[in-house]
């Protein structure tokens, strides 16, 4: 074989080896999934540090967005706190842990009794879980009354913030009952950054064959895409923007993380039209071009989202500053308008990703391939129950 060639496959075989256990062929599956489970609704959250969306995305096709809620003001000051300060922070109240472990109880249950404790002893405030939950609680009551039945298990997309840490998401779920479709397997990601969901949202980055992870990625592998996704997502209290670049062009994929962002609570729309100063907006304009003007990367896609990103002033805003960002884009970037009618409602875009995933991830066992008798049985089961409807 030609000398570049081999310098070439091997090259991408280093590359690739750094997944290579995720390539050996997974077990097949023993049991297959029920009709109920593989035909439930995905369900798919989007916190953001100011508020949180839910829609669903049904076994049809049908996607519903379903609740916008706003966060309190402990809300707004535990992610405001979280922004400003890199570090994890572990702020969970629980019982000590060797009496814990000595009880035998739960997480959830340690933590339930430790914050009883701390209130019996006269602390009022609460930690990051339970101001996490109170949010979480809301847009899990109005799935359940969309979706007509209980809600088990979500994805949700977060800030990608290091000081936001997935093990606080999962408890906040977890003292509402709640599993989460993220990093409950080794084969599946861990976390969902907003810019991956959007995008994914948008229908890029989206393989054919998701049942098979392996053969998902493949589709992939062989284009040697690497777009880099600038997200803009404006709230009324925080502008957000990301520069993520999925690994061969995937969407969802095992490794999601922003490269660079700018998270900036003084720029909210809010807090635009309070002060209403010419300066602020030009300052904001600013703001929205950091990234992709510092960035080593060349953006390919753009995306709006947020709540407030269908603000004439701030699209107007926008639109200018765009002006100027277009030599930095490459050739044939995409872009989502926000006000079109065929664009998604950039409130719920980043949620729509994450029903999106929850959708697929309901169709598939985490640690092992379901063989094709599994799809015939579970269409036997159904036809079995239509015939007793018939009857
Ligand atoms: C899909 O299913 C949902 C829930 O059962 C239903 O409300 C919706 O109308 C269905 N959509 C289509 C296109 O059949
Ligand atoms: C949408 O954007 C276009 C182009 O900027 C503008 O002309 C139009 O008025 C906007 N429509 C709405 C409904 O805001």
């Amino acid at each position: 074989m030609h000398m570049l060639l081999w310098i070439f496959y091997l090259s991408s075989y280093c590359v690739l080896s750094v997944n290579a256990w995720y390539d050996c062929p997974r077990a097949v599956c023993t049991s297959c999934l029920s009709a109920e489970i593989h035909d439930a609704p995905g369900v798919g959250f989007d916190l953001t540090p100011s508020y949180g969306t839910a829609v669903a995305h049904y076994y049809n096709g049908s996607v519903v967005e379903i609740a916008h809620v706003q966060g309190n003001s402990e809300y707004l000051e535990y992610m405001a706190r979280l922004v400003s300060s890199p570090e994890p922070q572990d702020e969970t109240k629980t019982l000590p842990q060797h009496i814990a472990r000595w009880l035998h109880v739960s997480d959830a249950w340690s933590r339930k009794c430790g914050r009883w404790l701390l209130k019996k002893l006269g602390y009022s405030t609460k930690d990051g879980i339970e101001i996490i939950s109170d949010l979480l609680r809301e847009l899990k009551d109005s799935t359940e009354r969309e979706i007509l039945q209980s809600l088990d298990r979500v994805a949700i997309t977060i800030p990608d913030l290091s000081s936001l840490r997935q093990k606080t998401i999962n408890a906040a779920l977890e003292d509402l009952g709640l599993r989460t479709w993220l990093g409950d397997s080794p084969y599946y990601p861990k976390r969902l950054v907003e810019a991956d969901a959007v995008y994914a949202a948008n229908g890029y980055g989206l393989c054919k064959n998701y049942r098979n992870i392996f053969e998902c990625t493949d589709e992939f592998e062989a284009s040697f895409a690497s777009p880099a996704v600038f997200l803009v997502s404006f709230s009324r209290h925080l502008l957000y923007t990301a520069i993520s670049t999925p690994l061969y062009g995937e969407a969802l994929a095992i490794v999601t993380t922003d490269e660079a962002q700018v998270l900036d609570f003084e720029f909210g729309l809010d807090r635009l039209f309070q002060d209403d100063s010419q300066a602020l907006w030009d300052r904001l304009r600013q703001q929205l071009l950091v990234l992709p003007r510092e960035s080593e990367f060349t953006v390919t896609h753009i995306f709006l989202a947020g709540e407030s990103a269908t603000n004439p002033r701030f699209l107007a805003v926008w639109k200018d500053a765009l002006s100027e960002l277009s030599p930095m884009l490459s050739q044939d970037s995409k872009m989502t308008v926000a006000n079109s009618s065929e664009t998604l409602n950039p409130t719920f875009a980043a949620a729509r990703g994450a029903a999106l995933y929850s959708r697929r991830r309901q169709e598939v066992q985490a640690d092992c391939e379901e063989p094709p008798e599994c799809e015939i049985m579970r269409q036997q089961g159904q036809a079995r129950s239509f015939g007793k409807q018939d009857l």
